[in-house]
């Protein structure tokens, strides 16, 4: 086996596990990391979104050997800073406030492309808002709650 070395939500981590272990496994299962969820282990739902150099890919499809000494962010990590203020980050606190998140399994995923799309200056247009969190499948909200959440976190009523 060899070790591999990435940044993990700013922490530097080093993983001694085969180059094709998935990077899904490596986040749940070698560091405890669980928010990540999966979904159908396909590339197909999005629940397990999480990002590599601040771009959206599905965990279930990439191998570790491909994140050596690149920049993974998971759900959470996403609150980190925010859990210094005591508080969620503006996405989570606007998924919350529209009923964004019901069973829960696509939130993390979710948030990270929504995330993404907030952070290449994405703006509270509906349009562009459905392409960004086009690869991630809800099966209960019918994805207005969720949309409505992250125009709100664009258009500033959340920081
Ligand atoms: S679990 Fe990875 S895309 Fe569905
Ligand atoms: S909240 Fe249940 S799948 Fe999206």
């Amino acid at each position: 086996m060899t070790a591999y070395r990435f940044l993990v939500n700013g922490e530097p981590t080093e993983v001694d596990a085969p180059g094709m272990r998935r990077l899904l496994d490596v986040l749940r299962e070698d560091l405890g990391l669980t928010g990540t969820k999966e979904g159908c282990g396909e590339g197909e739902c999005g629940a397990c979104s999480v990002l590599l150099d601040g771009q959206v890919v599905d965990s279930c499809l990439v191998p570790l050997c491909q994140v050596e000494g690149r920049i993974v962010r998971t759900v959470e990590g996403l609150s980190l800073a925010a859990r210094d203020r005591g508080s969620l980050d503006a996405l989570q606190e606007a998924f919350l406030e529209t009923g964004g998140a019901q069973c829960g399994i696509c939130t993390p995923g979710m948030l990270m492309s929504a995330r993404a799309y907030l952070d290449a200056g994405g703006a509270a247009d509906d349009d562009a808002i459905r392409e960004a969190i086009a690869g991630n499948l809800c099966r209960c909200t019918g994805y207005t709650k969720i949309v409505e959440a992250i125009a709100r976190t664009a258009g500033g009523s959340h920081r």
